[in-house]
């Protein structure tokens, strides 16, 4: 019933490279997808987040093309390829290059304008779920990130190589300005910062990252991801209409961001808002708070406690926030009702991946329950697994 990862990631696409190249790359690097534990749609708002890394990777295998042209291969999990157009990087600009392709293009169109703009064949396998809200993409232009620095002779955490925050941030301008679509700084710290065994707790406007330990197994717990595999057509703009609603909010408040609005303030400033905007703020405020004092239970070990935080901002995502969406609410109220401690759905919504924190020996039950409650009304079946925080992005060969 249970998923699990592949774990072969980097040498399949090594292998795939020597089969369409004739010989094998320079080297291999990969990035994770992520799940968000909590803290969802703060990253915009200058607040706090606290992913951690899936076990699931994309793994980008490359070598140097002294042409200047970027040659971009994925290979699917069904083993068939499929090649994007070559492009010359230097001609590269929003718009070029659309599909999947835009995100490693996009990726060596901002890489070029750091200094970075040497062509490269690229070959990608991977086997994070796409469209699950896994941020399958950001691990593919995180990989690809890595890949051209590497190819460049730069490989991160050495002494003269750009920081991660530094990547991310690389990364994030590559998705908001290539591929044109508004995301935070979330996903892109998550695959390259996490580390294994940690949620990483970030506070997006001071950039300060906390590795806090999260053992979920030896409190006898599991995190279980449910796959809604649902995809409303909406989502995209619903995503930008939230982050507009926030930016004029914290306008009309005067504030530089919704992370100045304190719990405490809340009553005073909703009054002051246009009432379309209230839940919006109310649910940024109380989120970030949640995350603070889900981060307080981590720290002191209190893991079976931050269940109740987890199903607080399932109902302000759903309430307030307006993001949620049949199954995911469906995942989240029979989890709940098959005795998880918390549960929610994660990532940007309508659609997408939920999680619950479950009683490690109790996983079986409620993926089962799960499954029936989908199959009952009709609904495609959801992938299940379990998940523990895995490593960040690094080189692999
Ligand atoms: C998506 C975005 C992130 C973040 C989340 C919501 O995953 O890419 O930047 O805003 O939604 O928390």
């Amino acid at each position: 019933m249970l998923g699990t990862a592949t774990h072969n990631v980097p040498a399949r696409a090594a292998a795939e490279f020597l089969g369409r190249h004739g010989r094998p790359p320079t080297g291999v690097w990969s990035a994770p997808g992520r799940v968000n534990l909590i803290g969802e749609h703060t990253d915009y708002n200058d607040g706090f987040v606290l992913p951690f890394a899936l076990p699931y990777r994309i793994a980008v295998a490359a070598s140097p093309r002294d042409d200047g042209v970027l040659a971009v291969t994925t290979v699917g999990g069904d083993g068939r390829p499929q090649q994007a157009a070559p492009v010359a990087i230097a001609d590269l600009a929003p718009g070029s290059v659309e599909g999947w392709a835009a995100y490693p293009s996009g990726v060596a169109w901002v890489l070029r304008d750091e200094g970075f703009g040497g062509g490269a064949d690229l070959v990608i396998a991977g086997d994070v779920p796409a469209g699950a809200g896994l941020s399958s993409s950001h691990a593919l232009q995180c990989a690809t990130a890595l890949a051209l620095l590497g190819l460049a002779g730069v490989e991160l955490d050495e002494p003269a190589a750009p920081s991660r925050a530094t990547v991310a941030r690389w990364v994030q301008r590559s998705e908001n300005d290539y591929v044109g679509v508004p995301t935070g700084l979330l996903d892109q710290t998550a695959s390259l910062s996490c580390v294994a065994d940690h949620v990483l707790f970030l506070d997006v406007r001071s950039g300060s990252l906390e590795q806090v330990p999260f053992d979920a197994s030896s409190a006898g717990l599991a995190v279980l991801v449910i796959d809604t595999k649902a995809k409303h057509s909406h989502s995209d703009s619903g995503y930008r209409e939230r982050r507009a609603g926030c930016e004029r909010a914290a306008e009309l408040l005067g504030l530089p961001a919704l992370r100045d609005v304190t719990e405490s303030g809340l009553d005073d400033a909703l009054p002051r808002l246009p009432e379309e905007l209230r839940p919006l703020v109310r649910h940024v405020v109380t989120e970030n708070v949640r995350v603070e004092r889900t981060v307080e239970h981590l720290r002191a070990g209190r893991i079976a406690d931050i269940g109740d935080l987890l199903t607080a901002s399932h109902a302000s995502m759903r309430d307030d926030y307006r993001i949620s969406c049949l199954e995911l609410d469906i995942a989240v109220d029979t989890a709940l009702a098959e005795g998880a401690l918390g549960a929610r759905m994660t990532g940007g919504g309508f659609g997408g991946s939920a999680i619950a924190l479950v009683a490690a020996d109790e996983v079986e039950t409620v993926g089962k329950q799960v499954l029936a409650a989908f199959a009952e009304r009709g609904l495609t079946a959801p992938g299940l697994f379990t998940a523990a925080p895995s490593p960040g992005a690094g080189r692999d060969s």
